[in-house]
């Protein structure tokens, strides 16, 4: 997918047909760049090669060995073919490829999309030899190129940082390309930061859950000796049942069921084969907390539930479950012999055409594939503006299943490294009752393409009076761009 982070694709695949030699579960392996950024050696490369398979990560199915930025030389050869550097790599690419091919793992090598490799300013990457450096690396026994496009300003190109903060930012540019990810097609939500110490055990396994349940490729960054990762850390990557969601056979993505943004969860489900689904819910709040999930919105009256993390059996669940999360907590559930309800259902839709503005808030046309499903959308909800929904219908009084569908194209490249954030914050506030705050996350590639946030609004009055205010919280300065919404009962 062009819009990927990062492009791993098959290397014989690269010169002939990507589509057909694509893995088909996300790919699992190391990479140089978290612990020795762009300064590999030979020695580091085995050292870490040998690490995967002594460590059984190898067994875990963690096989490729990627090289990461700092290995060519400044100068191509004169037939223009990159070039190993010697003083780091004395043996050359075709002997480390033989060195990792011989332990059985594959030979990743890495190169910039642009005519520089990222974060260097001399080192030549492969913007005008994409074909001579596929034919050089095949030379060399490579396996998998990683490819980085770094400037390009429409892929999503700012990688994973460091801090907890980050897991958020990511999650959030992920979320919409669940529509897209299928077995040999997934999202790079960038490598992982376990076993490095930038975050706490609990939340290691939050991102590692969450990258596992979206079907990213799941690429060890730690360096492969037993001293250099906590055993916490080693528990969390060799999870096997937590690695088998991420490999499952349907390469199905889980989608967000449902936010819950001033109570700091969200609830996910994603479809595994053998008719199960796997179910997270995770704790955004750095507290414990307890919540209430309804399994009845997925659509699932009783299952069988298991705790991959635990590797334990937690029993049949069924109706609405009382859960009790830890501080930046990823549950798990694998639910199996489901038993199925009807969801709940669509009660009207609302479009943004029928909307009363006020402010700086501007209705505009789109075109005919665009701000689906209305072609219109309330753009410019800034300070002070809103959109509101009047007669909107409900059967009952009290809370309400609401989707709204809506468009944010905030990638927030500049400033993601420090707190920039790529969500927008919008209000709500149901018949003049108190506004509460949704963050929503990135819903497509440009600022046409709608996404939907499905979430729990209370104010509702049985009765087809209700009016619906949308609107951007105080002190934030865009609210995303409104679509409609639809009620659910
Ligand atoms: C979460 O809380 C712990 C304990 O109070 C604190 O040490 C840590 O810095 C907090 N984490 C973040 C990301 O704020
Ligand atoms: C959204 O609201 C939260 C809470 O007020 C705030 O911390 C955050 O910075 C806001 N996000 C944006 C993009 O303004």
């Amino acid at each position: 997918m062009a819009n990927y982070a990062w492009l791993i694709v098959a290397l014989h695949a690269f010169v002939a047909d990507a589509a057909t030699a694509r893995s088909p579960t996300p790919p699992m392996g190391w990479n140089s760049y978290n612990s020795y950024s762009c300064s590999p050696s030979e020695d580091i490369i085995k050292k870490n090669a040998q690490g995967l398979i002594d460590l059984g990560l190898a067994d875990a199915g963690y096989l490729s060995v990627t090289t990461d930025c700092g290995w060519p030389a400044k100068h191509r050869d004169s037939e223009g073919k990159l070039q190993w550097n010697e003083d780091l790599f004395p043996s050359g690419g075709k002997a480390l490829g033989e060195f990792i091919h011989g332990l059985g793992l594959n030979f990743g090598l890495y190169s910039g999309a642009g005519y520089l490799q990222c974060g260097s300013t001399d080192l030549p990457a492969s913007l005008g030899y994409e074909e001579i450096d596929a034919e050089t690396f095949a030379e060399w026994g490579g396996d998998t190129l990683k490819a980085s496009a770094i400037g390009n300003s429409w892929r999503i190109s700012n990688d994973i940082y460091g801090a907890w903060r980050s897991i958020w930012r990511i999650t959030n540019e992920a979320i919409r390309y669940f529509k897209y990810t299928t077995a040999g097609a997934f999202p790079d939500l960038d490598m992982l930061i376990v076993g490095l110490g930038a975050l706490s055990y609990e939340e290691e396994r939050f991102h590692f859950g969450m990258w596992a349940i979206h079907k990213s490729p799941l690429i060890l960054g730690a360096v492969m000796d037993s001293q250099s990762i906590p055993d916490e850390s080693f528990k969390t990557l060799s999870n096997k049942e937590v690695i088998a969601i991420n490999q499952d056979s349907l390469g199905k993505q889980a989608e967000l069921i449902l936010r819950s943004t001033e109570e700091e969860w969200d609830l996910w489900a994603g479809e595994l084969s053998g008719s199960r689904t796997v179910v997270g819910i995770s704790n955004w709040r750095n507290n414990s907390q307890t919540v209430e999930v309804d399994l009845g919105i997925l659509g699932v009256a009783s299952a069988d539930a298991r705790d991959p993390w635990a590797r334990s059996n937690i029993g049949s669940l069924s109706g609405v479950q009382t859960v009790d999360l830890a501080a930046h907590e990823m549950k798990l559930w694998i639910l199996s012999n489901i038993e199925s309800t009807t969801p709940p259902q669509s009660a009207g839709y609302y479009s943004a055409v029928d909307t009363t503005l006020k402010g700086s808030a501007v209705l505009s046309e789109c075109g005919d594939e665009e701000c689906l499903p209305t072609n219109h959308k309330v753009g410019n909800l800034g300070a002070g503006a809103s959109a509101t929904f009047n007669s909107v219908s409900s059967s009952d009084s009290g809370t309400k299943l609401v989707a709204v569908d809506y468009i944010n194209y905030e990638y927030a490249f500049s400033t993601a490294w420090g707190w920039g954030s790529n969500t927008r914050n919008m209000t709500i506030s149901v018949n003049g009752g108190d506004a509460k705050r949704w963050a929503f996350p990135v819903s497509g590639g440009d600022w046409y393409e709608t996404g939907r946030l499905t979430i729990e609004v209370d104010g509702f009055i049985e009765g087809e009076d209700n009016s619906v205010t949308f609107a951007v919280p105080t002190g934030d300065q865009w609210a995303p761009d409104l679509v409609g919404l639809e009620i659910f009962e």
